[in-house]
């Protein structure tokens, strides 16, 4: 497997990984019973599935190997809303990293149809990072206990997962 294919697998990974993480975040908000923060959550966490789905569709599409390995365990506890936060958006710089490095081996090697496809994920990074952010920034201006954080799980509820079935839909 050449040094390129081997690192868009570890994408892969990282990106299901990011799924992962979303997913346990959502744990934290289902059990203190933050249904909007929930359901942004889960929103994200499809997202970054559809993002590792992207660079798989595009190994197999080239020709290449995908090779999948083992998810890590994330965390599962944090000590309040805004840490959940602030952890996501540390979690998204990593990935922006982990795309610019990506970009630049691609660059290096010459191997001008991975750095194509590739800058989706570079802009996407940069919505990433300021959807956290912003967040990040509201729970600090209005404290993340009691009304504001109320106000601000209502808000969260706007943005809703894919359902999982046509059943679903209709509940
Ligand atoms: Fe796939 Fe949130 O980066």
């Amino acid at each position: 497997m050449t040094k390129m294919m081997k690192a868009l697998n570890e994408q892969i990974n990282k990106e299901i990984y990011s799924g992962y993480l979303y997913l346990s975040m959502v744990n934290y908000f289902e059990e203190r019973s933050l249904d909007g923060f929930a359901s942004w959550f889960k929103a994200q966490a499809q997202e970054e599935l559809y993002h590792a789905m992207r660079i798989y569709n595009f190994i197999h599409e080239v020709g290449g190997k995908v090779v999948l390995e083992a998810i890590e365990k994330p965390d599962i506890e944090w000590t309040s809303p805004l840490q959940v936060f602030q952890e996501g958006l540390k979690h998204e710089k990593f990935i922006t990293a982990s795309i610019h490095e990506l970009v630049q081996m691609a660059e290096e090697e010459k191997e001008y149809a991975v750095r194509d496809m590739l800058q989706w994920f570079i802009v996407e990074q940069v919505e990433e990072e300021a959807n956290f952010s912003l967040h990040v920034d509201q729970l600090e201006l209005g404290g993340d206990t009691g009304a504001a954080l109320m106000l601000m799980n209502s808000k969260m509820a706007a943005r809703v997962p894919l359902p999982l079935s046509a059943d679903e839909q209709t509940e």
